[in-house]
């Protein structure tokens, strides 16, 4: 397992952020990025929530 961001499709919404934060962080340029290889369950959720589906796992 390795969750991923595409940073180009990545819109900077900062929702996987906010209903993931254990996983996900914003970086200065307002992308996400994955901060833990984490298998939790918000994971899934952020990637169903993800409004360009820039997180894969
Ligand atoms: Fe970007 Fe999607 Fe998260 S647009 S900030 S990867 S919810």
């Amino acid at each position: 397992m390795k969750i991923k961001i595409n940073r180009e499709l990545c819109i900077g919404c900062g929702l996987c952020a906010s209903i993931c934060e254990q996983v996900f962080e914003m970086d200065k340029e307002y992308k996400a990025v994955v901060k833990a290889q984490k298998d939790i369950p918000c994971v899934k959720e952020a990637i169903e929530n993800c409004p360009v589906s820039a997180i894969s796992k």
